[in-house]
């Protein structure tokens, strides 16, 4: 067994009791013990322990008994030890339940070490063991990217991770760095990076049969925004370390391929760079020459995501993949639309929107449909280049930064997901920090599209 759940005959058993159940509940237990509960509504997350193990050892509340990552409050809501969950609802999947518990016993504790060990799960009937570890240790792989600081996880420490990654699973891997960026044409990448102390690199790997389907993934790795010459001011620059977050969202979601071993020929490629302020800075009226040769004039340097995307973008499109899929906490725009819980992606493709809306909705990875609104293409137009990195319209900037990565992949099947990478607070099953967001409702889809 793993570290994530326990196999123990002898667990204790936690109850899980919805809203309506609750009174009946209650009425079951001694009447010494029915004070402990009066407090107990049967609130998603709520807890009593009955210490004397009664009729089981800790109700859990459930509210409307319909979602699955109530139960991501257990880990740490309940006492150390091994648990067993006595009545499944038919309502909740017990996958999703195994996730959600396993999910919410996530720690960073690369600098601060855990209070105590989360309280452990006996799988359900009906758990999938190996898949539902194999996706909790991907989503902690990005969490665990995502909340190291900059100064050890910059462009450098990305690359380490991605070796790391590539070699686990025995993929190729190519890195492009420095000088040799302008050498081997990946201009945007390099103006973005150069003034960093570490040198902007692409990161590639590639994996699987190259008979099979083409998937590209693409994620951003702006290890820090500051904004550039544009400098941000410090509440907006003060959490630019999961910048790279839709580069750890890939590399999650990588991970969970190769795992699964779908079959699919796989092409991950991480623009990894530092967004510094130097005298080398790129600088606002720049014109740069991307590597499609589409000319971008710089209105403002702290636009630099779609930058190193748009080569990243058209590199991964060379290759002709099947299908092309990046992740990028590209705007903050997409946060005034959607908020931190709701995650907007783009397609042109209508079945594929509906797959990844319906995976979404299946595991619990909230995502939403917003429109490549082509009457928006005005907005990006450029007055002496061919387009600008930045609207002048301060409206639908989300909208705006998608069409601009649309002008780099050409007819490839295309999906982009304008991500947060982050829970602003403790939710459960979603601890505060670095969050592996659309990755898993993307993993979902490809399962139901390659296996099945
Ligand atoms: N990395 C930011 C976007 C971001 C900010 C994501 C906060 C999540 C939380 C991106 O590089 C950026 O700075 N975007 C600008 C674009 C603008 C200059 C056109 C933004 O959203 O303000
Ligand atoms: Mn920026
Ligand atoms: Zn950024």
């Amino acid at each position: 067994m793993n570290s994530f759940f326990s196999s123990s005959a002898s667990a204790r058993t936690v109850r899980l009791v919805s809203q309506a159940q609750r009174d009946d509940v209650v009425a079951q237990l001694p009447a010494a013990e029915r004070p402990l509960a009066a407090g107990f509504a049967g609130k998603p997350g709520q807890i009593v322990l009955l210490p004397s193990d009664s009729i089981c050892g800790a109700l859990f509340g459930i509210g409307n008994g319909e979602d699955a990552f109530a139960l991501g409050a257990a880990a740490f809501g309940l006492p150390e030890g091994d648990w067993q969950i006595d009545d499944m609802p038919d309502a909740l999947n017990p996958g999703l339940v195994s996730l959600a518990w396993a999910l919410g016993s996530y720690r960073f504790t690369l600098f601060k070490a855990a209070e105590r060990e989360p309280a452990r799960l006996v799988p359900p009937a009906g758990t999938d063991i190996t898949e539902i570890t194999s996706i909790a240790s991907a989503a902690m792989l990005t969490r665990d990217l995502v909340n190291s600081p900059a100064d050890i996880m910059g462009p450098e420490g990305l690359e380490a991770a991605f070796r790391k990654l590539g070699k686990q699973h025995g993929a190729k891997l190519t890195v492009t760095k420095g000088d040799a960026l302008l050498k081997q044409n990946f201009p945007m990448i390099h103006a973005v990076g150069r003034a960093a102390g570490e040198a902007p690199r692409l990161l590639e790997l590639e994996w699987g049969d190259p008979t099979h389907p083409r998937l590209a993934l693409v994620g951003k790795g702006v290890c820090f925004d500051s904004g550039g010459l544009d400098l941000k001011p410090a509440a907006g620059m003060r959490w630019m370390k999961k910048d790279m977050g839709g580069a750890a969202n890939a590399m999650g979601l990588a991970q969970l391929v190769m795992a699964a071993k779908l079959p699919v020929r796989l092409h991950v490629l991480v623009p990894a760079v530092e967004n510094a302020v130097g005298a080398d800075a790129f600088r606002p009226g720049d014109i740069l020459v991307s590597r499609q040769g589409i000319t971008v004039e710089i209105d403002n340097t702290d636009a630099e995501g779609r930058l190193v995307l748009g080569d990243a973008l058209s590199r991964a499109v060379e290759d002709k993949p099947d299908l092309l899929i990046d992740f990028a906490t590209l705007t903050g725009a997409a946060r005034v639309a959607l908020g931190p819980e709701v995650m907007p992606f783009y397609t042109d493709d209508e079945a594929l929107a509906a797959e990844i809306s319906a995976a979404g909705t299946a595991v619990s990875d909230p995502l939403w449909r917003m429109p490549l609104w082509d009457g928006y293409e005005r907005e990006i137009e450029g007055d002496i280049s061919d387009i600008v990195n930045s609207a002048a319209m301060p409206l639908a900037g989300s909208i705006t930064a998608a069409l601009f990565l649309r002008r780099f992949v050409g007819t490839s099947k295309w999906v982009h997901f304008d991500i947060f990478g982050w829970n602003l607070k403790d939710r459960p099953g979603r601890p505060k920090g670095g969050e592996m967001q659309g990755a898993r409702a993307v993993y979902q889809m490809l399962k139901q599209r390659f296996v099945n």
